[in-house]
């Protein structure tokens, strides 16, 4: 089995991430318990980073936070000199939390609200990526009503189709996202934005999809793009600044899949930008990237204790954990794969097929179709591998399960980020119908 970053196996026989014993996290923090391989996420900053500083291009490497949002990660990524990608109000708030430093937040979205817009003038970002024409009449009021300076991109999709799972393409022309490229839109939105005081374009923004295996897309769209910002340089003498080509660079959940170093997604497109700028004499514009799950995807591990097993004859052995599709809805809600093995007896032949189901009231809570382990017993410690993208962000209270603790580890020392919900968390929102109307104390 190949472990992933800093994760070996100690003397103990137990899985060791960042140094530390997992087998000793799940006694002191509990499960289920994600545990993060900060280091593993260092690096990975460092590789996109230093790719871009090789190659002598300025770039933006910002993180798209939707992959896990906390103060601890956003903390993190300003000291890694990450940029940062949020996407709601409440992502913007936990970068405000994390006093993750203003002009390097980018705001996404295809829905902002008036209220969310007016907060990110508050906050004074870096830019806000706009997606539609009606964001652009709020950017265009909220900017002249504060006589405030805002810097925005042009979301646009490009119609370039990644080979990926279906319900995370976004850049294909039938998409809930961005301007489109072909058909006038986008041009449309460029005039507008060109009359709106205050508001500074930069430039041209998108993204293809997500888990991506191969260069080719990005390099075409990133033509798309670049063809786009030469029309208008031809047009209308403007020059785009910077190019934004958005994340979905794809990591390794199974032994299936292949990804590549982030350095070659970043070679390739800065490589295609490059040539053209060079071959049409454009300005060589700043490249962003917002990379997501090929940051913390595979830094993240969940850790499980098994419960009860079932055996139905002659089909399968189920062993259910103590967590399921409320920390992890990826498998319920994209097929999604995952590795898994026994923390606890890393040593012992992983030879016994199990179905790891989760304890969800839901058929369909299933973690892991066929998971390779030895025999498991009630309290065995489970390691579910590359949990670090889209499933802390994407946990919810199904069954009003507690959502888990996560923990950050690193150097033989491990700290908690997030606390494990309690059964009062539970509640916290609830109002009974019994309670006391109280009138206001004036
Ligand atoms: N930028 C934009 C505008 C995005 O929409 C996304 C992801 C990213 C960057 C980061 O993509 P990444 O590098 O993480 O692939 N929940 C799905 C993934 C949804 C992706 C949404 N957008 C999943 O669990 O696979």
């Amino acid at each position: 089995m190949e472990l992933y970053g800093t994760q070996t196996v100690n003397s103990k026989g137990h899985l060791e991430i960042g140094g530390v014993d997992s087998v000793d996290l799940a006694h002191i923090y509990g499960t289920p318990l994600i545990v993060y391989d900060t280091e593993l996420i260092r690096k990975r900053a460092a590789a996109f980073r230093e790719t871009f500083s090789r190659m002598g291009v300025r770039a933006q490497v910002a993180y798209a936070s939707k992959a896990f949002s906390s103060i601890a990660i956003y903390e993190l990524a300003a000291e890694e000199g990450l940029s940062l990608d949020v996407v709601s109000g409440g992502e913007l708030h936990t970068a405000v939390q994390a006093d993750f430093p203003r002009e390097r937040i980018h705001f996404h979205g295809n829905n902002k609200s008036y209220m969310e817009l007016n907060y990110a003038f508050d906050e004074r970002i870096g830019c806000i990526v706009a997606d539609n024409f009606l964001e652009l009449e709020m950017i265009r009021e909220l900017a002249a009503s504060r006589k405030q300076q805002m810097r925005i991109l042009l979301r646009v999709t490009p119609g370039i189709e990644a080979h990926t799972h279906d319900f995370i393409t976004t850049g294909q022309e039938d998409s809930k996202f961005g301007f489109d490229l072909k058909n006038g839109q986008a041009d449309e939105a460029f005039r507008t934005v060109l009359d709106m005081p205050y508001v500074e374009l930069l430039g041209l923004h998108c993204h293809i999809g997500s888990q991506i295996f191969e260069t080719d897309a990005f390099t075409l769209a990133a033509q798309a793009l670049m063809k786009k910002m030469e029309q208008w340089r031809a047009e209308e003498g403007f020059v785009c600044s910077v190019l934004n080509l958005g994340g979905g660079f794809g990591i390794r959940y199974t032994e299936a899949d292949k990804p590549l170093e982030p350095a070659v997604y970043v070679e390739n497109m800065t490589e295609a930008v490059l040539a053209l700028s060079a071959e049409w004499d454009y300005p060589m514009p700043e490249i962003w990237i917002e990379p997501g799950r090929s940051l913390v995807g595979d830094a993240g591990t969940t850790l499980y204790t098994a419960g009860s097993e079932k055996t139905v004859p002659g089909i399968r052995t189920y062993l259910a954990v103590d967590g399921g599709m409320s920390d992890n809805i990826r498998p319920a809600l994209y097929d999604a794969d995952y590795t898994a093995a026994a923390a606890g007896k890393m040593d012992a032949p992983h030879d016994t097929e199990l179905t790891i189901a989760g304890k969800c009231c839901e058929s369909g809570d299933k973690l892991i179709q066929a998971a390779r382990l030895p025999r498991m017993q009630e309290g065995d410690l489970l390691a579910v591998f590359c949990t670090g993208a889209y499933t802390y962000s994407m946990a919810g209270n199904y069954n009003r399960l507690p959502r888990p603790a996560v923990v950050f580890a690193e150097k033989g020392q491990h700290r908690l980020v997030i606390r494990r919900e309690t059964y009062e968390d539970m509640t916290r929102l609830d109002l009974s119908l019994q309670q006391k109307v109280r009138k206001e104390q004036s």
